[in-house]
């Protein structure tokens, strides 16, 4: 039995950026609505040119955590690309990535489809690889294109979301290492899928041109819904993972929480009885970019030295499916 820790990080923001200004000029709303609402000031858009596609910003993010872990591509020898937005249908977004990195190894690649739970499932999927010896270097993507799939006509929900990507290198720790993943929690309620769907575009309902015309083939959210369960689930997955590795919630340095609503994170960070300081907060940049904020949130907070070595994290996530996650661990 190994124990796995965080090697590295990395991360890719588009580079056109979409301020709450330009949205007034799309849609009926306002900064001042979308900031009070959301927390939102800006989200980033990938290029429909090429060359920001996801498995390109997850190939930029990944050279930097493989820097960081001071590993090679064919370190790696396994991917878990976590995405609602792959490139294409098949292969999977984590074939194409495995080939622009340029690893030789025929290293397993999988492709996972829990939305906005996405990394923090693939982080857990991966501790229970290294754990267990079937995995060594497991590369963990978080990549979305939510811009592709958001009803630019709907101001419900196109003012919420954003592009960009976040990946982590989970490997094994060295015996004794104190920086370690010490306990995870997944789960999952489907009868909770309507309330963010998106039935247009699958094997049931091809999409047609009448869906096109009246904008059905793209994503769906009750919004309120949402919010209900998800500062609920949040609040509980965090603390049962504090109690499983038998660690106070004082204890704990930081909190990455998936960043779908400002309101949603401060709730559960009351519901959880931390203060906001405790919060990685990077959604007044970036939006609710699904799979990708709970990387992209890590990665800042470690660059910019918030997050150090030794501190006791707290990842937790929700998102459509329903599904959602946490993971305790000692970066
Ligand atoms: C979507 C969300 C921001 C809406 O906020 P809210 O406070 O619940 O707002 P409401 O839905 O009550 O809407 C209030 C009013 O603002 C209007 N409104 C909605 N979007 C608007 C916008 N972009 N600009 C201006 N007005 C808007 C509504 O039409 C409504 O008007 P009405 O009262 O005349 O009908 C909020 O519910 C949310 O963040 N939910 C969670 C979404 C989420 O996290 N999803 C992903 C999870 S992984």
């Amino acid at each position: 039995m190994y124990e796995a820790k965080i090697l590295g990080t990395g991360m890719y923001a588009p580079k056109k950026v979409m301020t709450n200004f330009d949205l007034e000029k799309i849609v009926e709303t306002s900064d001042q609505w979308i900031y009070e609402r959301t927390g939102i000031r800006e989200r980033h858009i990938c290029s429909t040119e090429g060359g920001e596609w996801p498995t390109d910003m997850a190939l930029y993010a990944t050279r930097d955590a493989l820097k960081a872990a001071n590993l090679q591509p064919n370190d790696i020898d396994f991917i878990i690309f976590a995405s609602v937005t792959p490139d294409v249908k098949l292969p999977n977004s984590a074939c194409i990535l495995q080939v622009k990195l340029g690893i030789t190894n025929n290293c397993t690649c999988l492709d996972i489809s829990v939305a906005c739970s996405g990394f923090v499932y693939g982080v857990n999927m991966a501790n229970s690889f290294i754990k267990t010896g079937l995995a060594k270097n497991v590369l963990v993507v978080g990549s979305e294109m939510l811009s592709r799939e958001v009803n630019w006509k709907d101001r419900n929900s196109c003012i919420l979301f954003g592009d960009g990507c976040g990946v982590a290198i989970v490997g094994r720790a060295e015996a004794g290492s104190e920086s370690r993943i010490l306990s995870t929690i997944l789960n999952s309620d489907g009868t909770g899928g309507e309330y963010f769907d998106q039935p247009v575009g699958g094997a049931v309902t091809p999409i047609t041109p009448t869906h096109i015309e009246e904008g059905s083939h793209f994503m769906q959210m009750k919004g309120k819904e949402m919010f209900k369960v998800a500062t609920r689930t949040l609040a509980e997955n965090g603390r049962k993972v504090l109690e499983m590795a038998g660690v106070s919630k004082e204890e704990i340095d930081w909190v990455v929480p998936h960043q779908a609503n400002i309101r949603i994170i401060e709730t559960t960070a009351n519901l959880l009885g931390m203060g906001m300081d405790k919060m990685i907060v990077n959604i007044d940049k970036y939006g609710n970019t699904s799979a990708a904020t709970v990387p992209i949130a890590f990665h800042e907070a470690i660059t910019d030295g918030r997050i150090k070595r030794g501190d006791l994290v707290l990842f937790d996530a929700f998102g459509a499916g329903l599904t959602a996650g946490a993971t305790l661990l000692r970066y």
